[in-house]
């Protein structure tokens, strides 16, 4: 049921998830799946509602850095700099896991994912509910995260008890998740904040480190993705490829980064921001919008290269199948 984030609907949430029940909250990042991280059932109610395989360890979500010895067998001095500069915020830790955290959480390794979340009413669900909250995003496996509360009634309806509407997500994109786990650090998933930003809190070298498949669902082919194939082109050969799949009767909607191009004629255009912050805030409503218009292509503009597009662009490269090359 999707019911508005007043302080008595969060109290409701917060008893709903202490019966073993799940609810979906709204974070600064994209809406979470939550429930009770300490009870096996309600965790497993988790995997069943996306649809997402039991292998695959989730984010605990956690009011305050008091909690987090409950959780983590170990917090080193990394973990202690970083959560001072970026909690609460988008950042998820991983650090080695408590052994009386539920496997079910970490998907059987030894390590678990950790955030406290800036949005307002995760902080108030969390400081009602007491405890951790295991919370993926809240969209079935595979499909675009949620960035608004009515796409979490899209993806999840009814297999939730509770939807608390917190309107649109400021940043847009799923949390940095960085592993303080190993030496080095290691950057396993770019997000609003950047590998230099930690690098100069934590004044050493971040490995990048992509997920293994196994571990990071984020690291499949078909993630992040729309149902309509969707495709990477550069700018400039952007409005010959969109002319060259209508010439082959194909409907085109175009997702471009500013609104320099001159296509109007043969896709259906929406523009993005050219600001990487805004272009993430706007990104994964707009691909479900182009999704929803029963096309055959989406053609998506490549945006530059450079690190403040990193989250951008590797969420892009997961939402894609392939590239169209020169012609
Ligand atoms: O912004 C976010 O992080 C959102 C909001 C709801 O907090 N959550 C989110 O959760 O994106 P999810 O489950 O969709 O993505 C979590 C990622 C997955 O790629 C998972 O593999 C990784 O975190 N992860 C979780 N625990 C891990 C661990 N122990 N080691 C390595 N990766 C881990
Ligand atoms: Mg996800």
């Amino acid at each position: 049921m999707l019911i508005p984030a007043t302080s008595d609907h969060i109290r409701l949430a917060a008893a709903a998830l202490r019966q073993g029940e799940l609810v979906a909250l709204p974070t600064e990042t994209v809406y979470g799946l939550g429930a009770d991280a300490s009870n096996r059932e309600a965790v497993a109610k988790i995997f069943r509602a996306k649809g997402r395989p039991a292998n695959h360890p989730l984010i605990v979500h956690l009011a305050e850095t008091a909690q987090w010895t409950h959780w983590a067998r170990e917090i080193p001095d990394a973990a202690w700099r970083v959560a001072e500069k970026f909690w609460p915020g988008p950042l998820t830790v991983i650090l080695p896991k408590h052994p009386q955290v539920p496997d079910e959480v970490t998907g059987g390794q030894a390590t678990i994912a950790l955030r406290i979340p800036a949005h307002p009413i995760a902080l108030q669900l969390l400081q009602a509910f007491g405890g951790g909250i295991a919370a993926p995003s809240a969209n079935r496996f595979g499909h675009v995260s949620p960035t608004r509360a009515e796409h979490v009634v899209e993806e999840l309806g009814a297999r939730v008890a509770y939807i608390l509407d917190g309107g649109p997500c400021a940043v847009g994109v799923e949390s940095t998740i960085l592993d303080l786990s190993g030496d080095p650090p290691a950057l396993l998933r770019p997000g609003r904040i950047t590998r230099a930003q930690i690098e100069a809190v934590l004044r050493c070298r971040v490995a990048l480190k992509p997920q293994r498949a196994v571990r990071a669902p984020g690291m499949l082919a078909a993630h992040y993705a729309p149902q309509t194939p969707a495709w990477l082109c550069d700018g400039a050969t952007l409005a010959a490829h969109c002319a060259r799949l209508r010439e082959q009767g194909k409907t085109v909607g175009l997702v471009t980064c500013g609104m320099s191009h001159r296509v109007a004629q043969v896709a259906i255009v929406h523009a993005l921001p050219r600001d990487p912050q805004h272009y993430e805030a706007a990104l994964y409503h707009t691909l479900r919008l182009v999704d929803r218009q029963a096309l055959d292509v989406i053609v998506v503009e490549r945006p530059p290269d450079d690190e403040a597009w990193a989250a951008v662009n590797d969420r892009l490269s997961k939402a894609t199948v392939a590239e169209l090359g020169d012609s």
